[in-house]
C-alpha cells in the first residue's frame, strides 16, 4: 500500500516514563524503559530499545542506504531512493505464513521526518547510539534530558577525495577527534608528496587509516573518495552493526585491520547462506542477494566499496544482472 501523503503524528506521551508515541501511516511506534514497540494492523512487534535506537539513527543518516535495512530479522525499510518501505514481517517466511505482515510506502522524506522526531524523543543526553557500546551510556530508563548535539553526524561525504584544497579534512586533533585507543599502536607517518610542476593541487596523498583511527563513531561510513558512480568509504567498527543489510547490488569489503565475522543469509527469507570471516587483507564481494550483518570483537577498520550507478537495482532485480560480480575458472 502506498501512502502519499502521509506525515508522523504524537499520538501521546507516557506520563510515567516521560517518551511520546508516534504514528506514521497505519505503523505505530511507542517506547517504554527497555522496548520499543511497534504496531501494525495485523500484529505487533518488541526490539530492545538500543537495538531499535542504534539502526534507526543509521537509517536516517545513511539516506536509507542501498536496498534494505533490517533492524532486526522482522522490521525494517527498503530504499527506492525517493520512496521508501516501512516493512514487518515482509522478508520473514513464518510470519508471510501466518499472514501478519505490513509494507506501506512511503515519500523517503516523510519516513525521515518521522524516525527524527522518534529518534529525538527516545534519545536523551548522556547515550549516543552512533558510539561503540564501551564508550557511551544506555538508553535504558525513563527520558532524561534532551540532547541538545546533532543525533546524525560525521557523514562527511568527500567531493572528491579527503584533504584536497577545498574538499572535506581529514580527522585531525584539531578537528576535535582524537586517536582511539585502539589504534594507538599504529603508524601516523604521512605520505610526502612529490608534484611534477603543472600538476599541483591534483596531487594528493593522506594517511588514511588516521583518518579512520580518529573516528568517534562506528559502523557508520564516510565517503573518503569518489570516482564517478565508484563511492569509496571507510569506516571503524566495534561490537555489532546494529542493522542487517539486504543488497540491491553487490559490494566489496577490504578488511584494513583487525578482523569481522559476516552471518549471511538469503535476502528474501532470511534461511541462512554462510559465514565469512575477513582479517586485515582480506577482501570479499557481498553479492546483490544477500542480507549480511558484522560482528566486530575488537575495533577494526572498514573500506566499503559501492557502486552507486542509478538504476543498478532494477538491473540486478530483473536478474539482467547476475548477483554476483566474478566468475572464477
Ligand atoms: C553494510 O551493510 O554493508 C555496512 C554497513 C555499515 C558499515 C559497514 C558495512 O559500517
Ligand atoms: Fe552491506
Amino acid at each position: 500500500m502506498t501512502v502519499p501523503d502521509a506525515r508522523v503524528e504524537r499520538t501521546g506521551t507516557d506520563p510515567d516514563t516521560g517518551y511520546s508515541s508516534f504514528r506514521l501511516g497505519s505503523f505505530t511506534f511507542r517506547r517504554d524503559e527497555y522496548f520499543a514497540h511497534v504496531g501494525w494492523p495485523k500484529g505487533s512487534h518488541i526490539i530492545e530499545v538500543d537495538r531499535f535506537l542504534r539502526a534507526m539513527v543509521r537509517d536516517i543518516g545513511w539516506g536509507f542506504f542501498y536496498g534494505w535495512i533490517f533492524f532486526d530479522d522482522l522490521f525494517g525499510t527498503t530504499n527506492h531512493y525517493g520512496t521508501v518501505d516501512i516493512f514487518a514481517g515482509a522478508y520473514d517466511r513464518a510470519s508471510r505464513e501466518a499472514g501478519i505482515d505490513w509494507l506501506e510506502t512511503f515519500p523517503a522524506e516523510a519516513v525521515r521526518e518521522a524516525f527524527e522526531a522518534i529518534s529525538q524523543d527516545w534519545i536523551s543526553e548522556g547515550y549516543d547510539p552512533l558510539n561503540a557500546p564501551l564508550e557511551t551510556g544506555s538508553p535504558i530508563g525513563p527520558k532524561g534530558k534532551p540532547r541538545t548535539d546533532p543525533l546524525v553526524r560525521s557523514f562527511i561525504a568527500a567531493d572528491r577525495m579527503l584533504g584536497l584544497p577545498g574538499d572535506k579534512p581529514v580527522r585531525s586533533d584539531a578537528t576535535g577527534h582524537p586517536i582511539k585507543r585502539a589504534f594507538a599502536d599504529l603508524d601516523y607517518e604521512a605520505p610526502v608528496i612529490e608534484c611534477e610542476p603543472g600538476f599541483e593541487g591534483q596531487l594528493h596523498a593522506i594517511n588514511l587509516f588516521e583518518h579512520i583511527a580518529r573516528s568517534d563513531v562506528t559502523w557508520n561510513p564516510s565517503i573518503s573518495a569518489v570516482t564517478r558512480a565508484n563511492i569509496c568509504c571507510v569506516t571503524s567498527e566495534e561490537h555489532m552493526l546494529p542493522v542487517i543489510h539486504g543488497n540491491d547490488r553487490n559490494e566489496w569489503f577490504i578488511q584494513l585491520t583487525d578482523e569481522i565475522h559476516w552471518t549471511i543469509a538469503d535476502k528474501n527469507s532470511g534461511a541462512p547462506r554462510g559465514r565469512v570471516v575477513m582479517r586485515a587483507g582480506d577482501v570479499c564481494a557481498m553479492p546483490a542477494d544477500i542480507r549480511h550483518q558484522g560482528f566486530a570483537p575488537k575495533r577494526a577498520m572498514l573500506m566499503v566499496m559501492e557502486n552507486g550507478t542509478p538504476g543498478l537495482e532494477t538491473r540486478y532485480a530483473s536478474g539482467e544482472l547476475k548477483p554476483y560480480p566474478v566468475e572464477f575458472g
